[in-house]
């Protein structure tokens, strides 16, 4: 059997092509076999295993066959011979004998044939589905979506797939994606791309194809209590705590509404504006109950030229839902947190801070560089604490280089805070203030709301207690008024 196969592959190799391609459809069919075996049997767990099954193995298999028809094509234009002539030529008259459909040599191509396209489609197949894997979008391009793939991970969505946010539903939204995913293969090899890749991204899909499979507007009620807690530059590294009663809703109940009310079925928000980054409002339309909007013109940007406009959807406030970049600060506030950075060493948030921070040229350097501060630091001020502290100080390097390699970037050009997020008015594009501020009226000269108290509680601001404005103040306190303001309002959102 084995001898039947050899000299039917030593005789369909013709030229040093032809040989080269039976070696490589050969080796990538077994190498195929084995790896998705070993998959199967759950051994190979690598990401880029796939990329190697799906991807580059079955273009070798294919570039096989394609150098062994080559061959065969040069030997009939070299030869002016028929393909039955070729045949005899290169076999034996018992492999050809019994008219050339009843011959063994072209049963046995016949079934080669259909084996290969039986072969051939369930790698494509998979190919395709494992085209919608998170695996093949974060890393086929490894060095330009590195920076997507290692903020995807550690996301609240590090399970839900790139497709289903970025391909919508329908044969459209998947041909436009592939077409779309040519270009980007293109710019790729090229190097036309823009670094850092530029946002909002345009062609994202609108929310209810994508979003909402998951999150639906109803689903958002009532409240959700978020602490931040924060760590001063002093040598204690003293905590302090926000606490906000951030106030979710979608509906308007009793006369109150959430911040979800935007995305509710019944609204709509649409707005211009007049740049790419969309935070330049020119104009707020609110749907009336009646169907028709009601505007608000944004006095500081009259006789701009606008760009576009849309309808308001969940990216306009979560832009940043998935690729979490996180500011320097509240990095290390996290970390310390957690406990991963240790405030026994003084002037810990100082230093740290001042440590990845720094400009650094390349990625090299900002490891060295993070090392070589800390231990500096400490090493000049506190020497004695090198020695007994000397774990604490290790794991706070390495802490903080970790920091780093999430958040910065060099190939993409991706620093410190290149993608700011909407949510919330602590950033630069102004986050919801983009809207809720003086400037947008409307013709009753009304503006969209924007009382400290309309989308959150709060109930402590960079405070000692994170709930301190739910204790009852003193009444020598400079801020007793503000105190009881606070406390009265959370207990009232509450109330029907
Ligand atoms: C939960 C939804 C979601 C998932 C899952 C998701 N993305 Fe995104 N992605 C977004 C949104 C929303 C934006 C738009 C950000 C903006 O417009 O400011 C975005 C933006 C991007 C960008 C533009 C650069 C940037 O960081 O804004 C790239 C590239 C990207 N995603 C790639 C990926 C890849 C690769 C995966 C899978 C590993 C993935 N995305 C998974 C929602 C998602
Ligand atoms: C395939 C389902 C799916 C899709 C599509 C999806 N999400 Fe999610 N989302 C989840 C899951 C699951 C979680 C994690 C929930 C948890 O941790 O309890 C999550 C978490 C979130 C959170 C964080 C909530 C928190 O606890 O802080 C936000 C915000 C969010 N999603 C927004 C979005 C936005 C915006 C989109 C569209 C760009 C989107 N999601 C698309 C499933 C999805
Ligand atoms: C007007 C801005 C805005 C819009 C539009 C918006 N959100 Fe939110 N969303 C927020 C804010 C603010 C929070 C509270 C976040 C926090 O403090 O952690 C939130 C919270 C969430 C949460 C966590 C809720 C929970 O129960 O803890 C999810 C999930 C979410 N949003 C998904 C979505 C989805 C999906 C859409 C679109 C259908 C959407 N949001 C539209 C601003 C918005
Ligand atoms: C594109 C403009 C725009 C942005 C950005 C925006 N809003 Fe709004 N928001 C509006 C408009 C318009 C209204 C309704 C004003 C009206 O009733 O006429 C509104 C209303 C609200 C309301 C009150 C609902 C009611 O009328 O009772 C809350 C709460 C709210 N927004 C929260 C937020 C939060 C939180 C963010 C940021 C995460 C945000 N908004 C970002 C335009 C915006
Ligand atoms: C249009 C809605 C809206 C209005 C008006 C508003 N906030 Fe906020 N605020 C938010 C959202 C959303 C966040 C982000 C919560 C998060 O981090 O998830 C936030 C965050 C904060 C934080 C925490 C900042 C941090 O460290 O992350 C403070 C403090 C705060 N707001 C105070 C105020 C004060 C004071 C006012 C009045 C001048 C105000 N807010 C008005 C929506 C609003």
């Amino acid at each position: 059997m084995i001898d039947k196969y050899l000299n039917f592959i030593r005789c369909v190799s013709i030229k040093w092509y032809g040989t080269l391609g039976v070696i490589l459809t050969t080796s990538s069919f077994i190498t195929m076999v084995l790896l998705e075996f070993f998959r199967l049997i759950g051994s190979l767990t690598n990401a880029y295993i796939g990329l190697v099954t799906y991807m580059a193995l079955p273009i070798l298999f294919v570039l096989g066959l394609i150098l062994i028809l080559i061959g065969w094509y040069r030997l009939k234009q070299e030869t002016g011979k028929n393909i039955q002539e070729l045949l005899a030529l290169r076999y034996s008259d018992d492999d050809i004998k019994g008219g050339f459909y009843g011959s063994r040599i072209v049963k046995t191509v016949i079934i080669f044939s259909l084996i290969n396209i039986i072969f051939l489609s369930s790698v494509f197949l998979n190919m395709f589905s494992f085209m919608d894997k998170a695996e093949f979008c974060g890393t086929a391009c490894h060095s330009v979506m590195n920076p997507e793939w290692v903020t995807y991970k550690q996301s609240p969505h590090s399970r839900v797939n790139c497709v289903e946010c970025h391909v919508g539903e329908g044969v459209d939204a998947l041909v436009s994606s592939k077409m779309n995913g040519i270009w980007q293969m293109i710019s790729v090899t090229f190097d036309l791309l823009e670094r850092p890749i530029p946002t909002p991204v345009h062609q994202l899909r609108p929310a209810p194809e994508t979003c909402e499979k998951c999150h639906w507007p109803d689903k958002f009620y009532g409240n959700r209590l978020k602490s931040i807690v924060t760590y001063a530059s002093d040598e204690k590294s003293t905590v302090a705590y926000t606490t906000l009663n951030m106030k979710i809703d979608a509906e308007r109940t009793a006369g109150k509404a959430g911040i979800h009310w935007h995305i509710a079925d019944e609204n709509e928000v649409r707005y211009a504006y007049a740049d790419e980054k969309r935070t330049k409002i020119v104009w707020v339309e609110v749907k009336q109950p009646d169907g028709s909007f009601k505007r608000y013109n944004n006095s500081q940007f009259v006789g701009s030229e606008i760009i576009d406009s849309r309808s308001m959807d969940c990216v306009d406030c979560h832009n940043r839902a998935t690729h979490i970049y996180e500011d320097p600060d509240k990095a290390i506030d996290t970390r310390i947190r957690k406990g991963l950075l240790s405030r026994e060493l003084p002037f810990l948030k100082r230093e740290a801070l001042g440590a990845i921070i720094a400009g650094y040229a390349d990625n090299k350097a900002a490891m060295e560089g993070i090392a070589n501060h800390l231990y500096h630091f400490y090493r000049t001020n506190y020497p004695k604490l090198v020695i007994s502290k000397m774990t604490e100080i290790d794991a706070a390097v390495k802490t903080l280089q970790d920091i780093y390699n999430r958040n910065i970037h060099h190939g993409m050009k991706i620093g410190w805070g290149a993608y700011p997020s909407h949510i919330g008015h602590a950033n630069e594009t102004n986050g919801c203030f983009r809207c809720h501020n003086s400037y947008l009226k409307n013709d009753e000269d009304e503006s969209i709301g924007y009382d400290c108290t309309l989308c959150h509680s709060i109930l402590a601001d960079e405070q000692n207690q994170p709930f301190k404005f739910l204790l009852m103040p003193d009444t020598l306190d400079p801020n007793y008024q503000m105190h009881r303001y606070l406390q009265q309002e959370f207990i009232n959102s509450y109330l029907e």
